[in-house]
C-alpha cells in the first residue's frame, strides 16, 4: 500500500471570531487572532492505493494538481476566508475547520483514494485530518 502526496501554498486572510460568543469572550479566547491577519498555508494531500500495474501510478500527480488548483487554490488564495469563500461563510476559521472544510471540497473530485489531509497554519502549527470517506 502506497501513500502519494501533493503539496499546495495559499496565501489568505482570515480572523478567528465566533459569533456565538461576546466581544468579550472572542477577545479572550483568541486573543491577537481575533483581529485580521494572514497566513502562507501550506496543504499536503495524500491518497492512498496499490500500484496500478500498467501506468505504475497509485494516481496521476497532475490530476491531483489540477483538481487543487481549480476547486481550492482559485477560490481561496489572497482571499478572505471569511467573507471571500462560500464554502467557508459562519464557521470559525480555525485551521481544524478549514481543512474539514477543504475535504468536503475535494472529496468528490479525488474519489475513494482520498486518504489524509495536513493543513500547515505556519511551520509549527498544523492539523491532521480524515473525513467521511477516507481511504
Ligand atoms: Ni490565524
Amino acid at each position: 500500500m502506497f501513500e502519494l502526496s501533493r503539496r499546495l501554498e495559499f496565501s489568505a486572510a482570515h480572523r478567528l471570531w465566533c459569533d456565538r460568543l461576546s466581544d468579550d469572550e472572542n477577545r479572550r479566547l483568541y486573543g491577537p487572532c481575533a483581529n485580521l491577519h494572514g497566513h502562507n498555508y501550506v496543504l499536503d494531500v495524500t491518497v492512498r492505493g496499490d500500484v496500478d500495474p500498467v501506468t505504475g501510478m497509485v494516481m496521476d500527480l497532475n490530476v491531483i494538481a489540477q483538481v487543487l488548483d481549480e476547486v481550492l487554490f482559485r477560490a481561496i488564495d489572497h482571499r478572505n476566508l471569511e467573507s471571500d469563500v462560500p464554502w467557508l461563510a459562519g464557521k470559525v476559521t480555525t485551521a481544524e475547520n478549514v481543512v474539514a472544510a477543504m475535504w468536503e471540497q475535494l472529496r468528490p473530485h479525488l474519489g475513494p483514494g482520498l486518504h489524509r489531509m495536513r493543513l500547515y497554519e505556519s511551520p509549527q502549527n498544523f492539523v491532521d485530518y480524515s473525513g467521511p470517506g477516507a481511504a
